[in-house]
C-alpha cells in the first residue's frame, strides 16, 4: 500500500476492484521501470540515495522486469491499485526497507504521466514504420498495375477512367497524413513531467533535466499543475487513430465491393476471408469487414477522452486514469489494422482486364469528348450540353459511344469528324490526361518513383 498512516479503516475491497488500474496499466510496466532507474540515479546524483542504496534499487529494478518477462511474477489485480504500487511491493520484498527511498519527490501523478509519454512516444513510432510498410505495399502493388485502367467514381457512379496504380496512390497520399499526425504527437508527448510532483513541484532539488535526458526526452514540462493533469497528447493520439481508421475503413469498404461477383476486380486470397457455416459457396470478405466495424470503437474511445476531460478542474484528478483504456485499445486496433490492410493488398489478385472491354464507348469518356470539343472552339457549356445529346440519344439506341458512326454524331452537331473517335478510345485514355496529378501513366511512374525514394530513405 502506497498510503494510508492517517487512514482507520482498510479500503474496500470491492472498491479497490473497481478503482484497480492494474489489469491495464501493466502495459506500462517497463517504461514504469524505465522511470524508476531514472529516478533513483538522479536520487544518487542529488544525494538524496547513497551509491549502494541505488544499486540495490537499481538491481532490484531489473531483477523485476526480468522476473515478469519470464512469467515469474505476475501482480495480482486483487491485491493492488496500480502498477506502482505493484512494482514498489515487490521491491520491497527484494531489498527491504531501502525501497522506501524510491518514491522521494515523486507522485504518481507525475509517474504515470512520464510513463505514458514514453509509452506514447514509442507507440507513435511503432505506428510510422507499420504505416510505412504498408505505403511500400501499396507501391509495389501500383507499379504493377499503371496500365490497369479501371473506373473511377464519383457519387459511386461511373465518373472517369483511370488507373488501378492511380487508385492506389490516393491512400499512399493518406497515409502519409497519418505519419504526419503520428509525428505531431510524438513531438508533443516529448517533454518529461517527472519531477512536477503531486501537482506543485517539490521542495527537494531534484534535477529534472537529468531525468528528462536519461529517459530520452528532448525537454521538460513549464508548468507542473499543466504537466500532471495534460491529456492533450493522449486525445492527439485518439484523433490520430480516428482519422487512421477512417482512411482503413474506406479502403475496407472498397475492397468489399471490389470483390462482390457484381464488381469482380479482385479476389482476397482465402486467407483472409471466412467461409459461411450455412452457404457452401461463400467467400466472406470478414477481416475487411471488422476494419470497417472496429472504426466505430475507435471513434468511440476518442469521445470517451473527450468527454473524461471537458469537465475536469485542474489539476490532477482519478478520472485521468480512465486515459489508458482507450489509448491502448485504439492503438491496438489501428496498428492491427494497418498490418492486416496490408497483408491484403499483399495476397489479393487483381482482375487486370476486368474493364478493358467495359470501357471500350463508355460514358465515362463523356468528359473527354466536352474537352475535345472545347479544343475545336466550342464553349464547354454548348460542348457540354451536346455531348449530353449524344449521351441521351445512345441511351435511346441502347448504343455506347464507339458503335455510332460518323453520321449519327454529325446529326448532333456537324464539327464531329473521325477524330472524335480516338477520345473514346480506352488505349489513350490515360496518356492523354495533360494535368499533373493525374492518371497520365507518366505522371504515375514519376509519382513511384518519388515515393520509393521517399520510403526508402524513412525505412
Ligand atoms: N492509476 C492512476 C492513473 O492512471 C495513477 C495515478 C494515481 N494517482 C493518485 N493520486 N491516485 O492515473
Amino acid at each position: 500500500m502506497l498510503w494510508g498512516g492517517r487512514f482507520k479503516e482498510k479500503f474496500n475491497n470491492s472498491a479497490l476492484k473497481f478503482s484497480s488500474s492494474l489489469s491495464f496499466d501493466i502495459h506500462l510496466i517497463e517504461e514504469d521501470i524505465q522511470v524508476s532507474k531514472a529516478h533513483a540515479e538522479m536520487l544518487a546524483k542529488i544525494n538524496i540515495l547513497t551509491k549502494e542504496e541505488t544499486e540495490k534499487i537499481i538491481n532490484a529494478l531489473n531483477l523485476i522486469w526480468v522476473l515478469f518477462k519470464e512469467g515469474t511474477w505476475n501482480p495480482e489485480i486483487e491485491i493492488y491499485e496500480d502498477i506502482h504500487s505493484a512494482i514498489e511491493a515487490k521491491l520491497f520484498e527484494l531489498i527491504g526497507d531501502v525501497a522506501g527511498k524510491l518514491h522521494t519527490g515523486r507522485s504518481r501523478n507525475d509517474q504515470i504521466v512520464t510513463d505514458l509519454r514514453l509509452w506514447v512516444k514509442k507507440s507513435s513510432e511503432e505506428l510510422i514504420t507499420a504505416l510505412n510498410n504498408l505505403q511500400t505495399i501499396f507501391l509495389d502493388t501500383a507499379e504493377r498495375h499503371i496500365d490497369t485502367v479501371i473506373l473511377g467514381y464519383t457519387h459511386l457512379q461511373r465518373a472517369q477512367p483511370v488507373s488501378f496504380a492511380f487508385h492506389l496512390l490516393a491512400y499512399i497520399e493518406m497515409f502519409e497524413r497519418d505519419k504526419k499526425r503520428l509525428n505531431f504527437i510524438y513531438n508533443e508527448a516529448d517533454f518529461s513531467p517527472l519531477g512536477s510532483g503531486a501537482l506543485a513541484g517539490s521542495t527537494l532539488p531534484l534535477d529534472r533535466k537529468f531525468t528528462a535526458e536519461k529517459l530520452g526526452f528532448k525537454s521538460i514540462s513549464t508548468n507542473a499543475m499543466d504537466a500532471v493533469s495534460d491529456r492533450d497528447f493522449v486525445a492527439d493520439f485518439l484523433n490520430c487513430g480516428v482519422i487512421g481508421m477512417i482512411h482503413l475503413s474506406r479502403l475496407a469498404e472498397e475492397l468489399i465491393i471490389w470483390s462482390s461477383s457484381e464488381w469482380n476486380l479482385i479476389k482476397l486470397s482465402d486467407k483472409y476471408t471466412t467461409g459461411s457455416s450455412l452457404m457452401p459457396q461463400k467467400k466472406n470478405p470478414d477481416i475487411a469487414e471488422l476494419i470497417r466495424g472496429k472504426t466505430g470503437r475507435v471513434f468511440g474511445n476518442y469521445i470517451t477522452m473527450a468527454t473524461v476531460l471537458k469537465g475536469l478542474p485542474l489539476s490532477y484528478n482519478r478520472d485521468l486514469q480512465e486515459d489508458k483504456e482507450p489509448l491502448f485499445d485504439s492503438v491496438k486496433t489501428f496498428y492491427d489494422s494497418v498490418l492486416l490492410a496490408g497483408e491484403m493488398i499483399q495476397t489479393m489478385q487483381v482482375n487486370s482486364e476486368r474493364f478493358k472491354e467495359e470501357l471500350k464507348g463508355d460514358f465515362s469518356f463523356a468528359t473527354d469528348l466536352a474537352d475535345w470539343l472545347v479544343l475545336q472552339g466550342i464553349p464547354f457549356r454548348d460542348a457540354h450540353h451536346i455531348v449530353g445529346e449524344v449521351v441521351k440519344y445512345c441511351e435511346e439506341k441502347n448504343k455506347k459511344f464507339d458503335y455510332l458512326n460518323l453520321e449519327e454524331f454529325k446529326k448532333i452537331h456537324p464539327i464531329f469528324d473521325i477524330s472524335a473517335f480516338e477520345v473514346v478510345n480506352t488505349q489513350n485514355a490515360l496518356s492523354r490526361k495533360r494535368t499533373l496529378g493525374s492518371p497520365n501513366p507518366e505522371f504515375v511512374i514519376y509519382e513511384i518513383e518519388k515515393w520509393r525514394i521517399k520510403l526508402s530513405k524513412e525505412n
